[in-house]
């Protein structure tokens, strides 16, 4: 699933990416460019976050 739309990156390159060690929104930004254009996927994301960190995940 798309998550992020403008820059055609989904939920599976967003949990790739933390696998190879991105942590952050802000990493997440860096390496794979989500939320730069219109951001409104900057919710989704933070959400990816969280659940990538909270105990059930692992
Ligand atoms: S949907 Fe991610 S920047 Fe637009």
């Amino acid at each position: 699933m798309y998550v992020c739309v403008c820059r055609a990156v989904t939920d599976k390159d967003i949990r790739k990416a933390m696998e190879e060690g991105a942590t952050t929104v802000r990493e997440l930004k860096e390496k794979l460019k989500v939320t730069e254009s219109c951001g409104s996927c900057l919710e989704s994301v933070r959400d990816l976050v969280k659940q990538h960190h909270s105990p059930q995940a692992a």
